[in-house]
């Protein structure tokens, strides 16, 4: 079972302090959306603010339409699971994820069917038995997850779950709540600061930057379309190229960018004379011979990435330009290369 969310003009203010700038956002049901962006930027407002902790400002919330702003938390059909597990520390792990089932008056029955499912799903069932600290982090967060799962939200919301966990048991849990989301087929409202979590388990991205939403995109739309210097800078490695658009060599009408001494191909046509820079991605460019690229630079660090290695290139202006390499190209530290890409992979942003 899952809902449509939405808010309309939402906002929040602390005194002169604005939490929240005035914000529309729709979450479509079932859709697994992702609230991204720097500590302080208003993700854990926003979500508290839909989950009734926060009253707003002013503007309002709906859930399938229909306007929830005055109705009290526990009335909203919303589960929320935190960072901090929050379990309570004597009672039995089925126990705690029956409280939420036994506030809300189920029969012993459905109580039991719930519990018993919700513990299955997040693969718990033999530690029902034991108590939150008898369990590892990892596994009291799964308890908690499975808490807000028992009594079938049909939204859910999680503000930094996995903040307290190390990275490799955060990747595994990543992977856990991907399934979870799947098989609960509820809608999603995840809050994170970390982008590799946010483009690996969204449909889409909330970026929000200074209490307000900088973009909201699928996780392949921010990375390849980013719409803005900050956006280009938060999610993924990005070289940005200052410039200015400047007349079409050839009839083509294409136009071009000065770059730091170089003339490069811009994905589309633009106004002369705009000042900006080309956002072009570590894994765009290929190595050619010294002036058979749109411009040279001499390779000045080299790191050994597993997979890839990553050359930094310095160009003539002093400038840095980091580069993705296949690892049987084999630069030297000190060599000249040239460099060109498809113009279609690199993104102008006005400045
Ligand atoms: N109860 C509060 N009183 C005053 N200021 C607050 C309160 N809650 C949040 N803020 C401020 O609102 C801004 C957004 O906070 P928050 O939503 O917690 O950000 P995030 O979750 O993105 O880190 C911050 O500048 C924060 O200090
Ligand atoms: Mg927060």
């Amino acid at each position: 079972m899952s809902s449509k969310l939405e808010t309309v003009g939402i906002a929040k203010r602390y005194g002169e302090a604005v939490a929240l700038e005035p914000t529309d956002l729709t979450v479509q049901a079932g859709e697994f959306l992702t609230l991204l962006g720097p500590s302080g930027s208003g993700k854990t407002t926003l979500l508290q603010m839909i989950s009734g902790l926060v009253s707003p400002s002013e503007g309002r919330i709906e859930i399938d339409g229909r306007d929830v702003t005055h109705v009290e938390p526990g009335k909203r059909g919303i589960g929320m699971v935190f960072q901090s597990y929050a379990l309570f520390p004597h009672m039995s792990v089925w126990d705690n994820v029956a409280y939420g089932l036994r506030m809300r008056r189920k029969s012993r029955e459905q109580t039991r069917e719930a519990v018993d499912g919700a513990l299955a799903m997040v693969r718990m069932s033999e530690y029902a038995k034991r108590f939150p600290k008898e369990l590892s982090g990892g596994q009291q967060q799964r308890i908690a997850l499975a808490r807000c799962f028992a009594y079938r939200p049909s939204v859910i919301l999680l503000d930094e779950p996995l903040g307290a966990l190390d990275k490799k048991l955060r990747e595994h849990m990543q992977a856990e709540i991907r399934r979870l989301h799947k098989e609960l087929g509820a809608t999603f409202v995840y809050v994170t600061h970390d982008q590799d979590e946010a483009l690996t388990l969204s449909d889409r991205i909330c970026l929000m930057n200074h209490a307000r939403i900088e973009q909201v995109g699928t996780p392949v739309d921010l990375y390849d379309r980013p719409a803005t210097r900050f956006a280009a800078g938060f999610i993924g490695h990005s070289n940005l190229l200052e410039g200015a658009v400047g007349e079409a060599r050839g009839a083509g009408g294409e136009a071009i960018l000065l770059a730091a001494g170089g003339r490069v191909p811009l994905p589309e046509p633009a106004q002369p004379g705009l000042k900006g820079c080309l956002l072009v991605r570590p894994e765009a460019p290929r190595l050619v011979e010294p002036k058979q690229g749109y411009f040279d630079g001499t390779v000045s660090d080299i790191v050994f990435f597993g997979s890839d290695t990553r050359v930094q290139l310095t160009l003539s202006d002093g400038s840095q330009i980091n580069v993705r390499c296949e690892r049987s190209l084999k630069p030297r530290l000190g060599d000249t290369v040239g460099l060109t890409w498809d113009p279609h992979r690199t993104t102008l942003l006005s400045a």
